[in-house]
């Protein structure tokens, strides 16, 4: 299927330059020479030496008719490049769409792309030293490539440029998605939209809305509407501000996958419809994170009229082909503790509570497929006797992926794709949804359709969201669109750098919200010393944060140094790395740039003291604050023994290893992330 994509793109391009005298380039090469700062890595890639300079002339037009949606993407894609370059471009490129064939940028494609899993995404792209030229079989193809021309961009002395490429681009997967969970903490309109523009500008093409949670019901419902009303605490989206967004994901190339995770996880539905519930009520929103028992009584039929009422309106409002109805960690206790659902399993030889909760997805499933709809669960929905339509998504491990492909049925990997977790990026890039080593044949290996990184909200906020899913998540889009030998991941990282500082055009927050937590936790003192430390911590792993004798439930507030702190420290990824290359080199040159990073830490405390009196809420971080002059004094210590090639003193190298052991232990929240590399470079004392 893919070459059979490629054939047609490559023709086309073939035409498109013979008609328009456009230079030819070089075969493809195989091997890429080199990634640029390309995110995701293209899937062939040639550099064609020579530059594009950019001026203020620079122009885009279509070649033939464009939709409406490649003109808006044309748009935005020159007020990106102006942001970028400062350039004041002549065209008036709203209304003066240059077709005539006489652009500096030209694009062109056969068709509008549908907003269905497996539309073709490809596209061709040359850059000549006078010429952009983009050719795709669908609008959705042009986006893409206009996202990689963005990310071509470079400069040097002369100016803002374009290196001659010639390249060729398709997904490895039809399904890349990020799922955005406003049950929990509820995200406005605009946290959505920034989102989408950053999943745009990696290529990702699905956002799975996380739409109900015992926490928050928040869609209104005309329908049924004592679930927006009771459910919500007035944190909803009006249907108006829904369809705004569908549009506004459509306009970037991103189908809209709405979840309602039921059975479970819906207290906040039960609390206006109680009646429903497998227990009679009153509900209350739940405040606290976790795994209740409120669930729907699936033996009552008013049940499924409730959900046929309710899907069918939901339908309409969400155009995208596929409807997730969660089905995750339904604790069954209210199923057990109701005499008449243990009477209709016995009645119904419904063995257990897996038995039950497959008959209501098979009821919920027909009622979707009534109104059109495909079905997606988590893999708690996979049972067997279901139709191999549903895509079951994959989160409590891979193997439930294979499984279910083994079975004939689709999947979605999500195990491994949890940002929440604040893993390093290098842990989700080299998380593969077909590894080569995975027991699939060919036809069971095609129902993998791809992955979704998970934001789910408990520990996020409006202010802090963007920090947990960038620029990491870009890791995840490479992996899901790059093929799967691109994996390396010092690379990777180099071009997540450069992929983070571009997305903040967008509007995307990840950077810029830490610095004005810094400075109200501050109250107006000097930043410096704080982000210095501040630079250093990272939150802690997996689900820790929840177990270090703190209750975290929906009114907790989000706003402390830990909050602040990014998953991962680049700071102390750049030193870890730095202090590698010591190891193997003795180098003095990066030795001096170690000493004078590590003196800096050193000093830190001092002017952080007086800081901690006057700030209550900081005095938390002040454990990791004197840490941190602990491991930098012995960071120092060690590189001078290294440099000095004293014989390595075993007494001293063990007292540091056992302060570095408590230096490394979670203080409060938050731990030191550059503990690893000191331990190396005392370690490295005793080598000679
Ligand atoms: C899940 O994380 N409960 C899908």
């Amino acid at each position: 299927m893919l070459s059979k994509t490629f054939f047609t793109v490559r023709s086309a391009v073939c035409l498109t330059i013979g008609l328009f005298l456009l230079p030819s380039f070089p075969a493809i090469a195989q091997e890429p020479p080199g990634t640029l700062n390309l995110m995701p890595v293209p899937f062939k890639l040639a550099l064609a030496g020579g530059k594009l300079r950019l001026t203020e002339n620079f122009t885009i037009g279509a070649l033939g008719e464009a939709v409406p949606r490649a003109k808006k993407a044309a748009a935005r894609f020159m007020d990106r490049l102006a942001g970028r370059t400062g350039l004041f471009f002549k065209q008036d490129y709203r209304t003066d769409f240059v077709t005539s064939g006489n652009a500096t940028f030209l694009f062109k494609y056969e068709a509008a792309g549908r907003l269905e899993l497996n539309e073709n995404e490809s596209y061709a792209l040359t850059v000549s030293p006078d010429r952009v030229m983009l050719i795709a079989r669908t609008d959705l193809g042009i986006l893409h490539g206009f996202e990689t021309v963005l990310q071509l961009l470079d400069a040097d002395a002369q100016g803002y440029f374009f290196p001659c490429v010639g390249l060729e681009d398709q997904p490895r997967f039809p399904w890349r998605g990020l799922l955005i969970d406003a049950g929990r903490h509820f995200m406005p309109v605009e946290v959505i939209k920034r989102n989408l523009d950053g999943m745009a500008a990696v290529k990702m093409n699905v956002l799975h809305w996380h739409l109900s949670e015992d926490q928050g019901f928040r869609v209104e419902c005309k329908t049924f509407p004592l679930l927006h009303q009771l459910g919500s605490d007035g944190y909803y989206y009006t249907q108006d501000q829904i369809s705004d967004i569908v549009a506004y994901a459509a306009d970037r190339g991103i189908r809209v996958m709405p979840e309602f995770d039921i059975p479970g996880h819906s207290t906040s539905w039960l609390v206006g419809y109680p009646v429903l519930a497998g227990r009679p009520g009153p509900y209350r929103i739940e405040r606290r994170w976790g795994v209740f028992d409120p669930v729907f009584n699936p033996t009552d039929e008013a049940t499924y009229r409730f959900f046929e009422k309710f899907f069918e309106e939901m339908a309409s409002l969400f155009p995208d082909r596929y409807v997730h109805i969660g089905g995750d960690e339904n604790n069954g206790k209210q199923w057990d503790a109701n005499p008449q659902i243990d009477q209709f399993k016995r009645d119904h030889k419904l063995a257990d509570n897996h038995a039950l909760q497959a008959y209501f997805n098979g009821r919920i499933l027909t009622i979707l497929s009534n109104l059109g709809k495909k079905m997606v669960g988590w893999d708690e929905i996979f049972q067997p006797g279901l139709p191999k339509d549903i895509v079951i998504q994959s989160w409590r491990g891979k193997q439930a992926l294979i499984d279910s492909a083994r079975k004939g049925y689709q999947g979605l990997l999500s195990n491994g794709y949890y940002i929440d977790l604040c893993q390093p990026a290098s842990v989700h890039y080299l998380n593969d949804p077909l590894s080569p080593d995975a027991p699939l044949k060919e036809e069971e290996q095609k129902l993998v359709l791809g992955g979704e990184a998970t934001m789910w909200s408990e520990l996020v906020t409006p202010e802090t969201i963007d920090s947990r899913i960038w620029p990491r998540t870009a890791a995840i889009a490479e992996r899901l669109w790059s093929p799967s030998g691109v994996n390396d991941v010092e690379d990777m990282y180099r071009r997540l750098d450069s992929v983070a500082v571009q997305l903040e055009e967008l509007g995307l927050t990840h950077f810029k919200n830490q610095e004005m937590m810094l400075r109200r936790l501050a109250g107006g003192a000097d930043l410096g010393p704080l982000r210095t430390l501040v630079d250093v911590i990272e939150p802690l792993k997996q689900y820790k944060r929840q177990h270090q004798g703190v209750t975290y439930t929906q009114q907790s507030p989000l706003t402390r140094a830990v909050d602040a702190a990014a998953p991962e420290s680049r700071t102390a990824r750049v030193f870890r790395k730095m202090t590698d290359e010591f190891i193997k080199t003795k180098d003095p040159k990066t030795a001096d740039a170690l000493k004078t990073q590590l003196q800096r830490w050193r000093s830190n405390h001092q002017f952080l003291k007086s800081l901690f009196k006057n700030a209550p809420a900081l005095s938390e971080i002040e454990p990791l604050s004197e840490d941190l002059y602990t491991v930098a004094d012995l960071g120092i210590q060690a590189l001078d023994a290294i440099l000095a090639r004293t014989a390595g003193d075993r007494t001293w190298v063990n007292e540091s290893l056992e302060l570095l052991q408590q230096a490394k232990k979670p203080k409060d929240q938050a731990e030191l992330a550059l503990v690893p590399a000191v331990e190396k470079l005392v370690q490295t004392t005793l080598l000679k």
